[in-house]
C-alpha cells in the first residue's frame, strides 16, 4: 500500500524504518530530480540512470526542475507523496534547494546531493560528485600548457553563482592561472574584479563571488554568448590576436567560441570546456573547441545508486572524505576526471565505448 505508491508513508506512523527492502516488484523506493532538460549534460545523466536502473531491473521516477527551484520543490514533494525513501537530487540552486531537502528529511526521506552540493542545511545525508577542483585545474592547465612568452590575452568565464560547483571550478582554475598571471604569461582582459585580486592565490568565497559576479554565464548559452560579445566589443585589437579563454563548461564554451570565431581580430584561440557533450566532442574534432574535461557520468550514476541502496538497507554508504555545505560536513565520494582534446578524443570517448563513432563526423 505504501511502496506501491497508493498511500504515502508520511500518512502513517510505526511503519518499519531502515529495514526497507531495496527492491519490491522491481520498484526501488528512490526518486531522482535533475535540474533541466535544456542542457545535454543532464539528459546524459537521465540516459545513464535509465541504463543502469534498467540493467538492475529497477523502476525509478526521474523528474526535471526546468531551471526553477519552485518546480524542484514540487517535484520533491510529489516524490515524497509517492513514498520514496531516498531522494537523489541535483539542485538547480544549491541554497534554495535546502527547503526541498528539509521537506524530504522531515518525511523521513534520505537525501543524496548529486553532482552539485545542497548548501546551508543539515538535511543532506550524502554527496556524490566529481573532483570539481580538478575540473577547474585541468581547464586552466590546458591554457597554461599552450601559452608561450608573456602578455597573452586571457578571458575568464564562470558558471552560475547559485551553483556551488561554479566556485569549486573557478577556484581550481584560479590556483593554476594566478601564478601565470603574476609572472606575466597572461593578462586578464575582461574582469576588473579579477584584475583587482590577481596578486592573491587563495581567494575567499566572497572574493570568488565578486569575480564570478562579473564573468558569470549563469550556465546559459545566450548569456555566455552575449557576455563574450560584449567583452570583445570593448576590447581593442591589441587585446585580441591569439587569446586564451577559460570557459566553464561545454555549452558555454561553444557559445563563447562562436563569438570569438566571429571576431576578425581574433587570430587563434584556446578555449576550455567540461562534460564531453556530443556537440563539444564534434567541436573538438572540428578544431573549434580546444579541450573538454570528461566526467564519466556512468560512475556518478553507479555511485549514487549504490549509496541509495545502502541508505535503503539502513547502512552508511562508503564515503571518502566530506564537503562542508556551510552547516555540515557531508560525507562524500568523488570520481576522477580526464582532460580530452583532439589527440585523445577517440581513445577516451569512442574506443572506450562511451560514445559511438557514428555520432560524429571527421573522426580519423
Ligand atoms: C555541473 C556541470 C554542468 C554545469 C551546468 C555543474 O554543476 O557539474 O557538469 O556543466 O553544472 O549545468
Amino acid at each position: 500500500m505504501i511502496d506501491s505508491g497508493y498511500y504515502s508513508a508520511a500518512d502513517f506512523t510505526g511503519l518499519e524504518e531502515g529495514a526497507a527492502a531495496p527492491v519490491e516488484g522491481g520498484k526501488l523506493a528512490v526518486g531522482i530530480v535533475l535540474p533541466t532538460k535544456d542542457e545535454p549534460r543532464w539528459i546524459q545523466d537521465e540516459t545513464r540512470f535509465k541504463e543502469a536502473l534498467d540493467a538492475a531491473g529497477y523502476d525509478v521516477e526521474i523528474l526535471f526542475s526546468q531551471g526553477s527551484s519552485a518546480k524542484e520543490k514540487e517535484n520533491v514533494e510529489a516524490l515524497i507523496t509517492k513514498g520514496v525513501k531516498v531522494l537523489i537530487i541535483c539542485p538547480q540552486d544549491g541554497t534554495a534547494a535546502a527547503a526541498a531537502a528539509e521537506a524530504a528529511g522531515e518525511a523521513g526521506v534520505k537525501v543524496i546531493s548529486y553532482d552539485r552540493l545542497i548548501r546551508d542545511t543539515a538535511a543532506v545525508d550524502y554527496y556524490v560528485t566529481f573532483d570539481s577542483l580538478a575540473v577547474g585545474a585541468q581547464q586552466a592547465q590546458y591554457l597554461v600548457d599552450n601559452a608561450t612568452g608573456t602578455g597573452n590575452p586571457l578571458y575568464l568565464y564562470a558558471g552560475a553563482a547559485s551553483d556551488n560547483n561554479a566556485f569549486i571550478f573557478f577556484q581550481g582554475a584560479w590556483e593554476v592561472l594566478q601564478p601565470k598571471i603574476a609572472d606575466g604569461t597572461f593578462v586578464i582582459k575582461n574582469s576588473s574584479e579579477a584584475v583587482a585580486l590577481q596578486d592573491k592565490l587563495e581567494l575567499t568565497r566572497d572574493e570568488q563571488a565578486k569575480i564570478i559576479g562579473q564573468i558569470t554565464t549563469n550556465w546559459d548559452f545566450n548569456t555566455a554568448k552575449n557576455l563574450a560579445e560584449a567583452n570583445l566589443t570593448v576590447a581593442t585589437a591589441a587585446d585580441k590576436g591569439k587569446v586564451f579563454i577559460l570557459a566553464p563548461n561545454d555549452g558555454t564554451a561553444r557559445a563563447i567560441a562562436d563569438a570569438f570565431l566571429a571576431d576578425p581580430d581574433v587570430t587563434e584561440y584556446f578555449v576550455s570546456g567540461q562534460d564531453a557533450e556530443k556537440a563539444s566532442v564534434q567541436y573538438i574534432i572540428d578544431g573549434k573547441q580546444s579541450m573538454t574535461v570528461f566526467k564519466d557520468v556512468r560512475t556518478l550514476v553507479n555511485d549514487a545508486i549504490a549509496a541509495a541502496v545502502a541508505l535503503l538497507e539502513g547502512t552508511e554508504p562508503a564515503a571518502k572524505g566530506s564537503y562542508n555545505n556551510g552547516v555540515k560536513d557531508v560525507p562524500a565520494i568523488q570520481s576522477p576526471v580526464v582532460t580530452v582534446d583532439k589527440a585523445n578524443v577517440k581513445a577516451e570517448l569512442i574506443d572506450s565505448g562511451y560514445y559511438s563513432a557514428a555520432d560524429f563526423t571527421g573522426l580519423e
